[in-house]
């Protein structure tokens, strides 16, 4: 059986966190072991948001690309490129929007729900409105069969699939539907144990140097319970005993949950055990990123390469959709 092509796609609204290592990035790097696969800096999609002020954009889209590296992405396994290069997302997205009926998009229910929650934008757009398309277009101008997305994805997806099953109705069988991988989401809360996001300020990032970690970490809430040194705490209700499960050995986790029980360790001393594991732990990565961070010319050309790569088989797709709809 021919494997699956796998597209996947994250906004440059701001720092990768953790909370992306452990969710998106650890499964992507993975998946490019036996599959094909396109990774895509989505540019087009932060503007739907971030319109206004466009000064951080470049800062984001090349410090997502290190942070995919450093975690593991390898160009020449998979396509790594910024949406923007590719103009066939763009053409595609126009095309599709011709057959999708606008009552989809006011029901998508993030729709309602981000301009109801996102405050201080004005998302009553046209972009903002034809996201879902847009994403649809990502997806559909790879033919890709599989999309590793969180859950909150999962409307968007559905969307694709109705836009593909209407588009092949009226000009021919062109895409295929793809089908969603639900990426386990992070176990990772912040550090003030809501869940971690930008939004919050509660987030350990990906190019944070190793001694902002450390303290980030040591300044972590804990058991509230837990007022004095002779408090016992409830390591299950604590988000540094929740970093620890994913970072530190099986024994010590064992050994930090009966002590916090029975107060015979203090949150000083168990945050400084998790901040040096944590700093074992991303040692490489942080080596890694460093080397990447700094030849930014390299960095360009692998992302142009990938482009190049990309619109091969977007052209051909888009190429395609032309004949298919008879432009
Ligand atoms: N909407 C996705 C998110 O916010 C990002 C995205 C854009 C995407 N295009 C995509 C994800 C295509 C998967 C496939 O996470
Ligand atoms: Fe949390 Fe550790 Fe303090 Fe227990 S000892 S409350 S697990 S920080």
């Amino acid at each position: 059986m021919e494997k699956k092509r796998v597209l996947s796609g994250m906004r440059p609204t701001g720092l990768l966190h953790l909370g992306h290592f452990f969710g998106a990035l650890q499964n992507w790097v993975k998946l490019q072991e036996d599959h094909e696969c396109f990774y895509c800096i989505v540019d087009y999609h932060a503007l739907t948001t971030d319109y206004e002020d466009t000064s951080n954009l470049k800062d984001y889209i090349f410090n997502m690309a290190v942070d995919w590296m450093a975690a593991g992405l390898n160009p020449k396994k998979s396509t790594i490129f910024i949406q923007s290069a590719v103009k066939e997302h763009a053409e595609l997205h126009l095309l599709l929007s011709m057959v999708v009926p606008l009552g989809w998009l006011l029901r998508v229910p993030t729709y309602k729900e981000q301009l109801r929650e996102i405050k201080g934008k004005d998302l009553h757009t046209y972009g903002f409105l034809g996201y879902p398309v847009l994403q649809a277009a990502d997806i559909v101008v790879y033919k890709a069969g599989i999309v590793p997305i969180g859950e909150d994805q999962l409307p968007h997806l559905e969307l694709t699939r109705e836009i593909v099953r209407r588009f092949n109705h009226f000009y021919g069988n062109v895409f295929p539907e793809p089908e969603a991988m639900l990426t386990e989401v992070s176990r990772l809360p912040g550090t003030d144990g809501r869940k971690m996001s930008k939004s919050y300020n509660n987030s350990i990032f990906l190019s944070d140097p190793p001694e902002l970690m450390r303290s980030k970490i040591m300044m972590m809430v804990t058991d509230p319970a837990r007022k004095r040194r002779n408090d016992p705490g409830n390591p299950d209700i604590c988000p540094v005993f929740a970093f620890h499960k994913v970072f530190s050995p099986p024994e010590k986790i064992v050994e930090i949950d009966r002590e916090c029980r029975r107060a015979g360790i203090g949150c000083t001393e168990c945050k400084s055990y998790l901040a040096d594991h944590v700093k074992k732990r991303f040692s490489d990565f942080i080596d890694r990123r460093n080397q990447f961070a700094s030849d930014k010319r390299k960095m360009e050309a692998m992302l142009a390469e990938g482009a190049e790569r990309a619109r091969a088989v977007a052209s051909e797709t888009v190429r395609e959709v032309r004949e298919a709809v008879k432009l």
